[in-house]
């Protein structure tokens, strides 16, 4: 397991957070076909071989029919830019199908994304709840798996040659009247969406507090993030770092070593491409550029910087797996930047990035196995298997469920 590590110096306790929009989004979720508040477990074999006195995942491998927390960005920031720019007269808490149902030439509108994998299924899968169209772009060499999934959703795929960032500037040239671009990632001009995409993931920290406080329990005393263009840490970010909160946790961002345009960027003080290739099998970590729009949290609310090789992603999902958690490579990142660092790095590493005796971690578990093939070849078992199995496995590694 290899890794760099860098402690940020420019990282601040707590921050000033715009307040989230009312209702808030998971008042919408809510209404999402299939929606539940995902599992929160804490994972006492875990704690023990990171040296900490708690870990906690939350579970985000089945969210909303789809087996990654993608979906709770997707979903909003879709029904925040339909609303704004084709029912501006909309009012109350509406439904993705009571959305599509109000649209005018409903036929003629669509959806269009570029993705990596997860945000663009996300899109696919409301474009299908609200009966629009949909064209998701993705760079070339994605699994198969992700492209056929992607299209089970009835969206068109189309395979753009380069990188991740090629595939949205593509994705920018599309939008009209009748379409609509949701991407996940900011640019200049376009950063509404995308602050919209970050918002729609409070819903999973909105969801820890409930549970947390329901067992009883305070909050977390460290949270690590896997990140790619950073949106989702920005959300863990402004939740925990807001300075209105009674405590602040450290906070780690793990990345691939060969996609770790945050880590570049942390250490430069400024915005840094992480240029391709980009071949680790993290799919959704890819990402060459961080968004503009989470950069500035980011950098001012991280307090240390993590970037790993694939074995350790494999490490951790062989862990979760052990412990009956069905993790795929990008969503079981966190958990290998925090064993990379607890079993090769120095005590001062160890401090540097908060795993201590007394601390309660919490990881959140972005994805299922979005690579089955991968999965059973670093699991050693394929995910069907593994899910039979979880409940039995957790009950041997001793895993307790917090909350509902
Ligand atoms: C499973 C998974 N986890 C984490 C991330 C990181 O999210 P972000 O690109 O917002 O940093 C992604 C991005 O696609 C992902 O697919």
């Amino acid at each position: 397991m290899q890794f760099d590590l860098f402690e940020n110096p420019s990282a601040v306790p707590g921050i000033d957070v715009e307040p989230l929009p009312r209702p808030a989004p998971i008042e919408y979720h809510r209404t999402v076909p299939g929606y539940a508040r995902t599992p929160l477990y804490e994972l006492p074999r875990l704690a023990e071989r990171l040296g900490v006195a708690r870990v906690l995942v939350k579970d985000e491998s089945s969210r909303l029919g789809l087996p990654a927390f993608k979906m709770l960005g997707a979903s909003w920031a879709v029904a925040y830019a339909v609303r704004t720019n084709w029912l501006p007269d909309a009012e109350g808490v509406l439904s993705p199908a009571e959305l599509g149902e109000r649209l005018q030439d409903r036929a003629a509108k669509r959806l269009i994304a570029a993705t990596d994998g997860n945000h663009g299924r996300g899109v696919a899968r409301m474009a299908k709840l609200m009966g629009v169209g949909c064209l998701i772009f993705v760079p070339e060499g994605l699994a198969e798996s992700r492209i056929r999934a992607i299209e089970s959703e009835g969206a068109e795929v189309r395979i753009v040659a380069g990188s991740y960032d090629d595939a949205i500037r593509r994705s920018a040239e599309e939008a009209d009247a009748q379409s609509l671009v949701v991407s996940d990632t900011s640019w200049e001009g376009y950063r509404d969406i995308p602050k919209q995409v970050t918002n729609g993931y409070s819903t999973m920290f909105a969801e820890v507090d409930d549970a947390l406080s329901e067992a009883g329990m305070g909050g977390p005393a460290l949270v690590a993030f896997q990140a790619g263009v950073g949106a989702f840490a920005a959300a863990g970010l402004q939740h925990y770092r807001a300075s209105g909160r009674p405590t602040h946790p450290r906070t780690a961002i793990v990345e691939p070593l060969t996609a770790n345009c945050l880590f570049r960027s942390a250490e430069a003080g400024v915005l840094t491409e992480a240029p391709p290739p980009h071949p680790s099998t993290m799919a959704g970590l890819n990402c060459g550029l961080p968004s503009q729009l989470t950069w500035p949290v980011i950098r001012q609310t991280a307090d240390a910087f993590i970037g790993i090789d694939d074995e350790s992603a494999y490490e951790a999902m062989r862990a979760l797996a052990e412990s009956g958690i069905v993790a795929g490579e990008s969503g079981a990142a966190a958990l290998g930047g925090l064993l990379a660092v607890a079993d090769g790095g120095s005590p001062e590493q160890r401090a540097a990035v908060g795993l201590a005796p007394g601390a309660t971690l919490l990881l959140i578990n972005t994805e299922g196995a979005t690579d089955p093939v991968n999965y059973a070849r670093v699991v050693g078992a394929p995910p069907e298997q593994i899910e039979t199995e979880a409940p039995a496995r957790r009950a041997s590694a001793g895993v307790l469920r917090h909350g509902i």
